[in-house]
């Protein structure tokens, strides 16, 4: 099998992001824009992909990791010295490469695919993708002669009118055959408006040895939208929002309101799940089936079981297992295992806790650094006293206990199965099973205070 890699350029400065971190780790949809490309062209059966770093570096392969390869650009000095630098990772190998760069995440793998098919059905040397633009400015312009052959590629800065009013502009994204590619990059030249290596150029050294050069032209142009600042990140946003949740809509997700609802690229979400109004999925969430979530929900980085109910509340770094309920207003905090057919009622706050299944937490209750077990009840404003101003410690609470209202349980605590704790008690010591426990003082009724006193109200 003949050899196919990639080779993605992520070295410039991108100083219209006017960001800190490097343009290629900023995120759209969830997912930092180099990932996006790294996911396209992945898709499109990439074998080894080699990315040209310079600016901010270490973020760039912090982000990436050991999925791809590392060539370090010292100096910025063209599109052409970026892709020189990734020679030693091509040399001696036969197939082709994809070169690409890290900021146009809306590329997708089909146009990748196509575009390896055209090159290699062609047996091009080389393959450019182009769009027709009508403002085409800023970019490179496809020079063609009068058989529509491709000549050149001319920037826009170096273009004379005439090739100005060129409407087919280079997408800077092409196929090459390896030697080839390798071979031309020896002979381009700085000589241009801008003292730079232009990579286009290998397109007019191949062409002047004799060899096919074509170029492939793209069907959606925004495929092609370069990201240089934080207005078109907001675009790239937009249109990515929508193809995800296209997905999956067609995938059999009910999306009520597509335009109020956001759907990170790696969520996974069941058929049947209907999602309302206002709400956002991040991270690699998975959602089972027949769910409801939202309206004004957020759920990050989860796993929802099937039937669950999400209604106005927030779910982080958790799980939720089937045929449970959250909601309205709760907030589930990371670390949080809930089970099944469990009920989390409104304001309720689970942090780092295990909640068994059929318990029911219904309103106003606290529960941190516990374990509450099967078909427990939490009753109305149960408070798990976790923190005494120093440590967090731990409360358990066993199956089938039942904890009336307005109850304090001061960590560390144990309420054994079956016990029965009074309302607005304060347990600071070990309930035994099947056993009820009281901590509040008595009632006293002083009988006529009020007159005694001279509080009474007359009517
Ligand atoms: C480039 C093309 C232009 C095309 C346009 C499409 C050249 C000379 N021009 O222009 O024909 O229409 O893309 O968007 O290639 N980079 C490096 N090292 C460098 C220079 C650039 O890694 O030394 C990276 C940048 O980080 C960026 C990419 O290459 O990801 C493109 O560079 P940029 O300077 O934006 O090229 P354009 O001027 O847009
Ligand atoms: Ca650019």
């Amino acid at each position: 099998m003949e050899h196919l890699m990639a080779v993605v350029l992520a070295a410039g400065e991108g100083k219209r992001m006017k960001s800190k971190n490097s343009k290629v780790v900023h995120t759209v949809c969830g997912k930092p824009l180099i990932k996006w490309v790294y996911s396209a062209v992945k898709g499109a059966g990439v074998e080894e992909c080699v990315l040209i770093i310079g600016h901010k570096a270490e973020q760039v392969r912090e982000c990436m990791g050991d999925h791809v390869k590392y060539a370090v650009q010292e100096e910025q000095l063209g599109t052409g010295h970026a892709v020189m630098q990734a020679v030693e990772y091509m040399q001696g190998k036969d197939g082709t490469v994809v070169v690409l760069c890290g900021d146009t995440p809306l590329v997708t793998t089909k146009t990748i695919s196509n575009t390896i098919k055209f090159h290699r059905e062609n047996n091009n040397a080389a393959t450019v993708i182009t769009a027709v633009l009508d403002n085409p400015e800023g970019y490179g312009r496809v020079v063609r002669d009068k058989h529509g052959n491709v000549l050149k590629i001319v920037e826009h800065k170096d273009a004379n009118k005439e090739e100005k009013n060129i409407k087919e502009i280079n997408s800077g994204m092409y196929c090459f055959k390896i030697k080839e590619l390798i071979e031309s990059l020896k002979e381009i030249r700085n000589n241009n408006s801008q003292g730079e290596y232009y990579l286009p150029d290998t397109l007019e050294v191949l062409i002047g040895k004799g060899l096919k050069v074509g170029a492939y032209i793209i069907e959606d142009s925004t495929e092609i939208l370069g990201i240089n600042d934080r207005v078109q990140l907001a675009e790239a946003s937009e249109i990515l929002k929508k193809r995800i949740l296209l997905r999956n809509m067609k995938a059999g997700v009910t999306v009520i309101d597509p335009a109020s609802t956001y759907i990170d690229e790696d969520v996974k979400i069941g058929m049947d799940t209907v999602i309302y109004p206002g709400t956002i999925i991040e991270g690699k969430t998975v959602i089972g089936e027949d769910c409801v979530i939202g309206p004004n929900s957020r759920i990050v980085s989860s796993k929802i079981g099937d039937g669950v109910a999400v209604h106005q509340s927030v779910i982080m770094q958790s799980s939720v297992d089937n045929n449970t309920s959250v909601g309205p207003f709760a907030y589930i905090r990371p670390d949080s295992i809930i089970g099944k057919n469990v009920k989390i009622g409104d304001f309720v706050e689970v942090k780092k806790s295990v909640i068994g299944d059929d318990t029911k937490i219904s309103h106003l209750t606290y529960v941190g650094d516990a374990e509450i077990g099967k078909n427990v009840n939490l009753g109305c404003g149960v408070v798990v006293v976790n923190y005494d101003g120093k440590k967090k410690s731990k409360t358990v609470v066993e199956n089938n206990a039942f904890i009336g209202c307005n109850v304090n349980l001061v960590s560390p605590v144990t309420v054994k199965e079956n016990a029965y704790i009074a309302a607005g008690s304060t347990i600071t010591e070990e309930v035994p099973e099947n056993a009820l426990a009281i901590a509040r003082s008595r009632q006293v009724v002083k009988e006529e205070w009020v007159l005694k006193k001279g509080l009474h109200k007359k009517d």
